[in-house]
């Protein structure tokens, strides 16, 4: 049987602050009614002071080393999937290691937007897959309120601040990460973006007072692609893998907007039962979603559940993963 690579833990942290629909219609031309019949969204979570991703992500591992009582020095590898890192460079990956005492590790970022812990998980497990590594922890979070403008009305209330991490080892039976289809299409990029900040545009008082670090989106052309895409992979995936919906117990999805999720279940010929919803709680934490729903229906997945992962991101990037929970 060919090795694969199981998630044994999970772990997470949304900071304390709750940022309500009511607090935002006191900030910008919105209301509660707008925002929950059109997203899902009730409230999210901020990150007030200057902390950054690798504080989130310090809480998310040091409970997940904590909880699956593992040495960190025995971790041989660390991979953040972030599009808010603590800087441009170095890697946040690097100092939430060095927070957590991993010391015999490497560690590095992982950019694909919302799309990110998907694709981390999925490198993880190859590299668990081919016999070189045996304990690798994989990182995904955002603190979106870094880069978003609290005066833009059509983006300040979908994002949030969240982190999880999982721990990746090698699994003895059948359980496991199976397959993954990903995707990526750069055409994307003008639609959903941060125009400033990079090399293009780096930051001077121009870039900053015309806001040009902060989240560019066009809501509705990135809405009808995640849709389609999101919802395609989702079947793709299933068909992949000869699973009917009887077969799927769990459908773990990007937590970007509620009529998404329900066009993805849909396609997918999932009942709600089986889907994993919080967006109500945490808006999109980019980065964060897969893995906080992960830690937050922990107790209810059981060994052997057939489980996918779906996500839609920037870039545009997109794709699904199939897995047998683990324990
Ligand atoms: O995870 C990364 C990928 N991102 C996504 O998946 C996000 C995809 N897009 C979306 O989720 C949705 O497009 C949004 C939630 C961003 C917007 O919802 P929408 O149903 O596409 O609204 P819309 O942009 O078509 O705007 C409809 C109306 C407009 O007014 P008019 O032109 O019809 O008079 C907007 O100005 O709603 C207005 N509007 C708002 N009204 C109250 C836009 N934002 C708001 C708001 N509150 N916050």
């Amino acid at each position: 049987m060919q090795r694969r690579a199981k998630i044994t833990s999970v772990h997470s942290y949304v900071p304390e602050y709750i940022l309500t629909n009511e607090e935002l219609s006191t900030m910008v031309d919105t209301n509660d009614e707008w925002i929950m019949s059109r997203t899902g969204i009730k409230e999210r979570r901020i990150l007030k002071g200057n902390l950054g991703m690798s504080y989130m992500g310090t809480q998310a591992v040091n409970g997940l080393l904590e909880k699956s009582n593992t040495n960190p020095e025995d971790i041989e590898l660390l991979i953040c999937a972030t599009v808010t890192g603590d800087y441009n460079f170095p890697a946040t990956g690097n100092i939430i290691s060095d927070n957590c005492g991993i010391k015999n590790a490497f560690s590095y970022d992982i950019n694909a937007a919302c799309s990110g812990f998907m694709y981390a998980l999925d490198t993880a497990a190859s590299m668990i897959q081919s016999g070189r590594y045996k304990k690798i922890i994989v990182v995904g979070g955002d603190k979106m309120s870094s880069i978003i403008n609290y005066k833009d009305r059509t983006t300040c209330i979908i994002f949030g601040d969240g982190c999880g991490a999982v721990l990746l080892e090698p699994s003895d039976d059948e359980t496991g990460i199976i397959d993954s289809i990903l995707r990526s299409d750069g055409a994307g990029c003008k639609h959903l973006y941060q125009p400033a900040g990079g090399s293009v545009l780096p930051a001077s008082i121009e870039t900053v007072t015309t806001g040009k670090h902060n989240v560019y989106q066009e809501g509705q052309y990135v809405f009808k692609f995640a849709v389609t895409n999101m919802a395609n992979v989702g079947a793709e995936i299933m068909e992949k893998n000869n699973l009917t919906a009887d077969d799927v117990d769990w459908l773990v999805p990007h937590q970007a907007n509620k009529r998404i999720i329900d066009a993805t279940r849909e396609r997918m010929g999932l009942d709600e039962s089986k889907v994993t919803v919080n967006i109500h709680k945490y808006g999109n934490t980019t980065n964060g979603t897969l893995p906080i729903c992960l830690h937050e229906w922990e107790s209810k997945f059981k060994k052997g559940d057939d489980i996918i992962l779906a996500a839609f991101g920037g870039g545009f990037t997109w794709g699904a993963i199939y897995l047998k929970w683990s324990y």
